[in-house]
């Protein structure tokens, strides 16, 4: 279901005392200012995710992991699965990040039984996608999105399919406060609306929630939320200041 959403990519940051003094700001930020008709969806580091979802479930927000491991289970010492997630109640996690594809080697191969063992064990996946810098300049950016999203999605059967969260993060605007203009990730966005609906129809394309992740900020959002194709953020460092991250969630018009 197509639906607004901001998401917080915390990435590997804080202490423990650190993310659940900033969860209960968070928390009562929403609850003081509201959230209009947003979905709210935090991704703290691993070792935190019950703390979190414990402090979701009481304040109307959703946790989500950073990762799951590519096989079921097994000898893979330091790994956690999507099974383990899953069992400790959390709802969400984030496939493909492109700092999992630059620093960890993860391909779309990898990434697509990823994809496969979310779905199995009822986590919603925010798949990420994008460019980087090189690519854009050789004007390269729409054929490695579309290879990006149809050999790590296109494999799903459309009511599968209809559970994936997409998420477009160009590389050169992650972490770097270069944003994409609104026009730039508008045309993206509408390019990866049009894939989907080559593939399972229009219906399930307009159903397709489609987020804007890289130096998305306080200041920027409202903007990049307002076009026709963009339906949130996946947001970085700002989603580590309680008080930005919250007038992001109420960028929505
Ligand atoms: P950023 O990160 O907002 O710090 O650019 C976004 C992301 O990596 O998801």
């Amino acid at each position: 279901m197509r639906s607004k959403i901001v998401a917080g990519n915390w990435k590997m940051n804080t202490t423990f005392q650190e993310a659940e003094d900033l969860l209960y700001e968070i928390a009562d930020l929403l609850n003081e200012q509201g959230k209009g008709d947003a979905d709210v969806i935090i991704c703290p580091p691993s070792p935190y995710l019950e703390m979190a979802s414990d402090i979701g479930v009481e304040n109307d927000f959703f946790v989500g992991a950073q990762n799951a491991n590519d096989h079921e289970s097994g000898a893979f010492t330091g790994e956690i699965s999507a099974a383990m997630i899953s069992s400790m109640g959390i709802t969400h996690v984030i496939l493909g990040h492109s700092e999992r594809r630059t620093y960890y080697g993860e391909n779309d191969a990898i990434i697509k039984n990823k994809i496969d063992l979310a779905l199995k064990h009822e986590l919603v996946p925010i798949y990420c996608c994008g460019e980087v810098l090189a690519e854009r300049e050789k004007s390269n950016h729409f054929e490695v999105v579309r290879r990006q999203v149809s050999e790590a999605l296109f494999h799903l059967d459309k009511e599968a399919f209809s559970k994936i969260i997409i998420a477009y993060e160009p590389v050169w605007a992650i972490g770097t406060g270069v944003t994409a203009t609104p026009d730039q990730a508008q045309e993206m966005h509408a390019f990866i609306r049009g894939l989907i609906a080559t593939k399972y129809g229009d219906e399930t394309a307009a159903d397709t929630t489609i987020l804007y992740g890289g130096s998305c900020n306080a200041k920027n959002a409202a903007e990049l939320f307002s076009q026709a194709d963009v339906d949130g953020g996946l947001i970085g460092g700002a989603s580590l200041k309680a008080a930005d991250f919250v007038t992001i969630v109420n960028s929505f018009k």
